[in-house]
């Protein structure tokens, strides 16, 4: 089966084309992809109307870009996947009114997608695709979760922030130290330059025993430590960004540990946008070798929101077999949900719209 897949959660036009195979992972054809971080930049972060309107300019020309670069008529599509949510309202609308617009079109079933399965299983892009089962970091700008993952569609949450997520952390931090949007990226550059240890940042929830983050105070002891250094900031920027992420590192690492201890499993998938932070690679490659645990990463363009994780995670599902694809021929009326709790749609089938 051909599935194309469409994300527009948040600041990123995604879509791509897999094939399904049997019991092997779906594999890629082709994939396109326009990040609207630019236009944003001006001001410091998401504005969600330019968001949805850019989306729209965007979607049909990707989509057109992806369909000629795999060589394949849109007639021989199959099924068509939209991130029906969690994401920003009038975006995530703009995905979902084109896929079902599509879907409909063709005479094709249209299928709703949860945003955080397709980074769960966007490591099944990658050339070494992990086994199940495994225990899953999800680290992206809006959450942050720790999952036992036994099968597609069977997923335990383990532990989850309690307030900010770690890429809130990361972007937050970056922002009051001047850092253009999104910041993670710039920070973890600009902390190539300093000393993690130069300031001492908490770690919250460290000790709580359980597995569960809460990253709001860390951001509030930044703030203070960047008023407390004034004009002398500038210059000891570059150890400040250092001890954040260390600050963050840490805690994601070591949470990260208990949890595979806890569950006694032998594989860790890290996805989402943070898991392209290359010290939060390190030190967990580090530690689990030690463990004799594999880490398996997406590959770095699929760690921030793409279509083909998207794609991926609708071939999955299809396969299988929690796909009611007779029930969902000819139902084109949809919803998004903007607020969309992962273990609320699992597992069974995805929910017509
Ligand atoms: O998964 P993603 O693209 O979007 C969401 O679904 O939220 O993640 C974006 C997040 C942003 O907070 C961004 O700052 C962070 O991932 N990020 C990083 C790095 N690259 C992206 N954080 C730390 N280090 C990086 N290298
Ligand atoms: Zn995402």
């Amino acid at each position: 089966m051909l599935v194309l897949g469409i994300e527009s959660s948040c600041d990123e036009t995604g879509v791509a084309l897999v094939q399904t195979r049997g019991q092997d992972a779906p594999i890629l054809l082709a994939d396109a992809l326009y990040s609207q971080i630019a236009m944003h930049q001006p001001f410091g972060g998401v504005v969600p109307e330019l968001a949805s309107r850019d989306h729209i300019r965007r979607v049909l020309p990707l989509t057109r870009e992806v369909m000629q670069r795999a060589q394949r008529a849109l007639a021989e599509v199959d099924v068509v996947a939209y991130t029906r949510g969690p994401g920003l309202a009038g975006a995530l609308l703009v995905g979902a009114g084109v896929a079902c617009s599509l879907a409909a079109a063709l005479g094709k079933p249209a299928m709703g997608v949860h945003h955080l399965e397709g980074h769960l299983l966007s490591p099944f892009l990658s050339a070494d695709p992990p086994e199940f089962p495994f225990v899953a970091l999800l680290v992206s700008g809006g959450h942050t979760q720790l999952m036992r993952v036994d099968r597609v569609g069977s997923y335990e949450m383990l532990g989850e922030t309690i307030d900010d997520a770690a890429g809130e952390a990361f972007d937050k931090s970056a922002k009051l130290m001047g850092l253009p949007y999104p910041g993670g990226s710039h920070l973890a550059r600009l902390a190539l330059g300093g000393d993690g240890a130069a300031f001492k940042l908490p770690r919250p929830l460290l000790h709580s025993g359980n597995l569960d983050f809460s990253f709001s105070g860390l951001k509030t002891a930044v703030l203070t430590q960047a008023k407390k250094l004034g004009p002398e900031l500038e210059s000891r920027k570059a150890d400040l960004a250092a001890s954040t992420q260390a600050a963050i590192v840490e805690v994601l690492v070591k949470k990260t540990l208990a949890a595979l201890s806890q569950t006694a499993l032998k594989r860790l998938v890290v996805a989402g946008g943070v898991g392209a932070n290359a010290l939060l690679r390190s030190q967990l490659d580090a530690a689990c070798r030690q463990r004799g645990i594999r880490v398996h990463y997406p590959e770095l363009a699929f760690c921030t929101d793409n279509g083909a994780m998207i794609a991926m995670a609708a071939g999955m599902r299809l396969q299988a077999g929690l796909v009611d694809l007779p029930m969902l021929q000819g139902r084109y009326a949809f919803d998004v949900k903007p607020r969309w709790n992962l273990s609320e749609f699992l597992p069974g089938p995805v929910p017509a719209g």
